[in-house]
């Protein structure tokens, strides 16, 4: 785990060479968090492989074995994870600590909120400073106590329900990690636990929640969204987990190999679930070059290798509606955008202010440094893209966010001077080799002088 009391490490990405060669990314930071939490529910022994061994991921591994199951690492990717079934979580005797990590955090209070334990929650500057009510009231309603700092943050107690009483609950925010939290709860409640999403979030909850043997149903009503059911205290049963590679990583150098001229690089093994593949239509319309090869299912999600080459992109409107499925995507579609010829508006971009970091703020303030005309409008994210590379040059504050801090390393890579963000250091939570493997396709990253 870093050593976040030693200090920030800067890095500097400037224009080299072409990038080439063949890479793949490491697993799916969503799919990892979920195959440890429900093998630590199921009963019998869970094999997890392709794990993503990311700072997020193994704080979540620390946090159910301080909740009572066996969570072993047998190899690179390779876990094996001994669960307590559904019920059977012990009180922890110490505060989990998620770290950086909003999933852990969100999907851990909704696991313990309907068992008969108090458990207390921290996390780092970042995770402290986002929005915990939007879980926290579901799971009140459902009988937990959760006592909190002002505006619903941690450092906070779960005091889980004794007696856990089904709802029904309608999202006003679509988030997967809300409807995650409340499906969790459901698992230990008695009776059917519905959430209603009015926009389809990443249903990599509901898929592998079937794959352990749960009752979960899923109806689509015009005009209303998504109503998902989870049947209570069910027998959850080991079951191994393939995680497939985070398209939400593969973005990064998928990004950098279209933008750096005269690049081609192959991405292999991409989850392409339909509720993640959002950037790719995006880049489609933009006019990029990715061809889709080798397509086959692995471990129940749809992947694909991604063949990508460099080449010129066009501005695009890009709908509100799309949002929920590239939401982690749009700091290093911003930098595509800037890249681009002409203007892309990015609409519908609320929930980007209470990511790791202020997302939508960073990506205008960071972009406006490196000499992009880009503004916010109400929700919406204006780029305007002249067609040719910006002028670099700048240091960015990346606020403990990974992906604000490789989407500006991809920039630094085609603008006309260096760009060197602040801290590197958070890119470990969900993407820890990602220098060694940009530099090994030839990016020009380097620890400033
Ligand atoms: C995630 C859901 C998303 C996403 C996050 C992972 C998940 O958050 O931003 O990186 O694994 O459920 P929201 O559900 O809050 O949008």
């Amino acid at each position: 785990m870093a050593d976040h009391s030693a200090p920030p490490l800067p890095l500097t990405a400037r224009a080299d060479r072409p990038l080439a060669g063949d890479i793949a990314v490491p697993g799916d930071k969503s799919i990892s968090h979920r195959a440890l939490m429900f093998g630590a529910l199921a009963v019998g022994e869970t094999r997890i492989d392709g794990l993503l061994e990311g700072e997020d991921v193994l704080r979540t591994a620390d946090a159910m074995r301080a909740l009572g199951a066996e969570v072993e690492r047998l190899g690179d990717g390779a876990w094996r994870v001994h669960g307590v079934g559904i019920g059977g979580l012990a009180e922890p005797v110490q505060a989990l600590d998620l770290g950086n990590s909003g999933t852990g955090a969100r999907l851990l209070m909704g696991l313990v909120a309907a068992h008969p334990i108090t458990t207390f929650f921290v996390g780092d500057a970042s995770l402290s400073r986002r929005p915990m009510a939007r879980v926290a009231t579901p799971l009140e309603q459902m009988g937990a106590r959760i006592v909190a700092r002002e505006g619903g943050r941690l450092p906070l107690a779960v005091v889980g329900a004794r007696a856990p009483m089904p709802i029904r609950y309608r999202s006003p925010v679509p988030s997967a990690q809300v409807k995650s939290a409340v499906l969790l709860a459901g698992l230990n409640t008695p009776g059917a636990t519905t959430v209603i999403e009015p926009q389809q979030t990443r249903d990599h909850t509901e898929r592998m929640l079937r794959h352990f043997g749960a009752s979960v149903t899923v109806e689509t009503e015009p005009g209303v969204g998504r109503r998902i059911t989870v049947a209570g205290q069910p027998e959850l049963v080991a079951a191994p987990v393939i995680v497939p590679g985070d398209p939400s990583s593969a973005a990064f150098p998928l990004v950098a190999a279209l933008l750096v001229p005269g690049s081609e690089v192959t991405i292999a093994n991409v989850g392409l679930n339909p509720s993640r593949t959002g950037l790719l239509s995006c880049l489609a319309e933009m006019g990029a070059d990715i061809v889709l090869e080798n397509r086959r299912e692995a471990g129940g999600e749809p992947v694909a290798d991604l063949r990508v080459r460099a080449g010129s992109l066009r501005g695009a409107d890009i709908p509100a509606e799309r949002a929920p499925t590239m939401i982690d995507e749009y700091p290093i579609l911003a930098v595509a955008a800037a890249c681009a010829r002409g203007r892309t508006v990015m609409r519908g971009l609320a929930e980007l202010r209470v990511k790791e970091s202020d997302r939508l703020a960073g990506i205008a303030e960071g972009l406006g440094r490196c000499g992009v005309r880009v503004s916010v409008e109400g929700d919406d994210l204006i780029v305007e893209g002249a067609g040719n590379f910006p002028a670099g040059g700048a240091t960015i504050e990346t606020h403990l966010d990974h992906r604000m801090a490789m989407a500006f390393l991809v920039l630094g890579l085609v603008a006309n001077q260096p760009v060197r963000i602040d801290d590197a250091r958070p890119i470990a939570t969900s993407f820890p080799d990602f220098e060694p493997l940009m530099a090994g396709l030839g990016a020009g990253f380097g620890v400033p002088g």
